[in-house]
């Protein structure tokens, strides 16, 4: 018999809850595999999982009433754009201070692209073929040099890649950044669970885990004592972005001068969406005053149609996953039960391993949504931004959402700015890439830059 604290204690929980069917292969595994199965065991939270599972049968719209939310268009008028401006400003003296801290979520797997390994590893650089990550980690250099101030850059990881970034930023002395401004954590796992609420073996010795969501970034901000380290760092704003949009603006000024000014809790960019079901949850305004984000597949088809006596949609604001977080509303909902925010059930086809072999079978995945955090504040803007200048998801291997449609936006993108700055480009130009470490914004092009006549143009 394997020696193992508190073994009875776990068995006797897994038999407990009906899921016994874990040990089918406990026979035949040796001693280091019994062991593997205990801690993944004993590390099940039962109780919640058969919540969880009850939850999965029954169909969850919102809870509430709901309209669209209000927002920050973007300016129209001389009167906005010095708002904007002003915003600006006070964005900057903040990021100056060193009170910002940049935060990527990376831990999802990527299977929609077909890429094996970290999604940040995937190259996007339409002429360089810099990876996601690399873009990313100059992106922050390059803010870091132009505001004079470091900018610590968190990573949230998973289980299944963590090992693999850390290596990855290791090898390529973190693109620059000083290693103690970067800090890499860990999401937690969920088991998922078959159509009868069974736990799904993965292996005769493992039980099927998923990352439980980007939601889950909050708890683990605050586990992994990257949350304290920042306040320690005086950071005041956490600027949240996901992995896979190489469009995305950091650091951004304006928006962060917005979420200042206005004393919210957590701000959130949104932009137009392009069609009634693009795949886009949307900012909505619920019956008790709180905003919040209703996501695509919750949105009931003809609210999603709905049109505005103008004729445009009525939930036109898409929430493209970017937000500023405090850090003090992060601690305060950290300690209470609040940032455990609630689970959504998906199904999803797992492989499944079973005594005859492997069985792909539908179970249900449990995943947190950081947007759920948004109706705990008392305060939040949205702020709207052009869809063409910060948004460029790599979701897919081809077509809608994928690495060509970013090239084309990334390309087009850096046409405006050098545009913007009266140079001109030639003809024979097809694809242009601007480093970060060159310029971030239209503003930091130098006008006495020329363009190269070839093909494929890289501005570094
Ligand atoms: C997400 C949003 C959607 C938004 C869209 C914009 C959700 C449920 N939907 O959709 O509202 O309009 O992005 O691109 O969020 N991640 C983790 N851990 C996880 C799961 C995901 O870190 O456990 C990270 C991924 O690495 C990625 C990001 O979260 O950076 C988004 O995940 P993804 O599954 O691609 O979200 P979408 O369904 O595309």
């Amino acid at each position: 018999m394997i020696s193992y604290p508190d073994r009875n204690d776990v068995i006797e929980r897994v038999y407990d809850y009906g899921q016994e069917h874990i040990f089918a292969f406990w026979e035949r595994l040796p001693d280091a595999g019994r062991k593997a199965l205990l801690d993944d065991a004993s590390s099940i939270d039962f109780k919640l999982l058969a919540r969880l599972y009850r939850q999965a049968g029954e169909s969850a719209p919102p809870a509430m009433g709901f309209e669209p939310a209000p927002y920050i268009p973007v300016p129209a008028d001389s009167g906005a754009v010095r708002r904007f401006e002003a915003a600006r400003e006070d964005g900057s003296a903040l990021i100056r201070r060193g009170a910002v801290a940049a935060f990527v979520v990376a831990g999802g797997q990527g299977s929609r692209l077909g890429f094996d390994g970290p999604k940040g590893l995937f190259a996007v650089g339409p002429v360089s073929g810099k990876s996601l990550f690399r873009i990313h980690a100059e992106k922050i250099l390059k803010s870091s040099e132009k505001y004079g101030a470091p900018i610590p850059w968190l990573i949230m990881t998973s289980e299944a890649n963590h090992a693999d970034t850390m290596r990855y930023l290791a090898a390529h002395n973190h693109f620059g950044l000083d290693e103690k401004d970067v800090y890499i954590f860990p999401q937690s796992m969920i088991p998922s669970l078959d159509a009868g609420g069974r736990l799904i073996l993965e292996s005769p010795s493992a039980i099927f885990k998923n990352p439980d969501g980007h939601g889950g970034s909050l708890s683990a901000l605050a586990g992994s004592g990257t949350l304290a380290a920042m306040r320690g760092r005086g950071i005041e704003v956490i600027s949240y972005f996901q992995v896979d949009n190489p469009l995305v603006s950091i650091v951004d000024p304006v928006f962060i001068g917005f979420h200042a000014q206005g004393g919210a809790d957590i701000s959130s960019k949104g932009l137009m969406k392009a069609y009634p079901d693009e795949k886009l949850g949307v900012f909505v305004r619920f019956d008790d005053g709180t905003i919040g984000v209703v996501e695509y597949s919750d949105l009931p088809e003809d609210l999603q149609n709905m049109r505005d006596e103008r004729g445009a949609l009525r939930f036109c604001m898409g929430s493209i996953a970017i937000h500023l977080f405090n850090v003090g509303f992060l601690e305060k909902i950290a300690g209470g039960a609040e940032a455990s925010l609630p689970f959504h059930v998906a199904r999803k086809n797992i492989v499944s391993h079973t005594l005859s072999g492997p069985v792909e079978i539908e179970g249900f995945k449990f995943e947190k949504f950081v947007f759920d955090a948004l109706p705990l504040t008392d305060k939040n803007i949205v702020l709207e931004i052009r869809r063409e200048d910060e948004f460029a998801p790599v979701k897919n291997p081809s077509g809608v959402d994928s690495v060509e449609s970013a090239h084309e936006l990334m390309t087009g993108l850096y046409r405006r700015w050098i545009g913007k700055r009266g140079i001109r480009i030639p003809a024979r130009v097809q694809k242009i890439e601007i480093s970060p470490l060159l310029a971030l914004e239209a503003a930091d092009i130098p006008a006495s830059l020329s363009i190269p006549d070839t093909e494929s143009v890289y501005l570094e």
